[in-house]
């Protein structure tokens, strides 16, 4: 938690669902309640072929819905690829960018990440750029020199609409079980603010983190609980209504 950021909980479906998996969105949108909207935010970034008919099924409700990535520029050619504002144009109201892997399986660097990151803030959306270390790096101890620098790299240098967040997720942790300890993630969420006030100032201050990586109902708690971690981006978790709002509820009694 960072006192006076509201919380977000987002969920990154990956590429996973189909039609018969909506039904999902509506029981996370019709449990998605009042004494949990008072505390958090919630978001569902699911795969583009269902982002439309997601993003009508919550229409009028509070529950978001978003993209995995987008492409640096609004059109043009570039087979497979979609823009910010064809997100936009689906209903989504933000997009992730720099998914580790995104960075592993598409060869993108931060630089890239970056484009990308200014492309869907310039739509107006919510952007979550993620970060984070491999296992390799960890053990090497270098997780706060690779944090620093894909920061640096990642981020643009100003934008004026949209909201930047940030997501750190090791990659050892993603889709593993597997956890840093809270005292290791209030280290790097300490670091990342620090930079974060030192590149944007008052600003800053106001970015919201997120930490991802085998983040479940049982685990919520105590990792939300941590000082500037201010929600959390879900995988396999997401996946299943009563697991996101499991990890949403840890919110109701932070
Ligand atoms: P898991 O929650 O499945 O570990 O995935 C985390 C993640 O990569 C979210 O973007």
């Amino acid at each position: 938690m960072t006192p006076g950021i509201r919380p977000l909980v987002a969920g990154n479906w990956k590429m996973n669902g189909n039609t018969a998996s909506l039904v999902e969105i509506a029981t996370m949108d019709a449990g998605f309640t009042e004494a949990l909207q008072e505390k958090i935010d919630m978001l569902v970034c699911v795969p583009a072929t269902l982002l439309f008919q997601a993003s009508q099924m919550v229409m009028n409700g509070n529950l978001r819905t978003g993209a995995q990535d987008c492409h640096a520029k609004a059109s043009g050619a570039h087979t497979g690829d979609i823009s910010a504002a064809m997100i936009y144009d689906a209903g989504g109201s933000a997009v992730i960018v720099g998914h580790s892997e995104r960075r592993a399986d598409h060869g993108e660097a931060s630089q890239a990440v970056c484009e990308k990151a200014a492309a869907g803030l310039g739509e107006g959306l919510q952007t979550i750029v993620c970060i984070g270390e491999t296992e390799e790096e960890r053990k090497a101890g270098k997780t706060l020199d690779v944090l620093k620098e894909q920061l640096a790299g990642s981020l643009p240098d100003s934008w004026e609409k949209g909201e930047l967040v940030v997501a750190y997720e090791p990659v050892w942790a993603i889709g593993t079980g597997l956890t840093p300890t809270a005292d290791d993630v209030a280290e790097a969420h300490a670091f990342m603010r620090a930079e974060l006030v030192n590149r944007y100032t008052e600003i800053g201050n106001g970015i919201r983190l997120l930490y991802g990586g085998s983040v479940k109902p049982g685990n919520a708690r105590e990792l939300m609980a941590v000082a500037n971690v201010d929600g959390a981006l879900v995988g396999g978790a997401s996946l299943k209504a009563a697991d996101l709002l499991g990890i949403a509820a840890a919110y109701l009694d932070i």
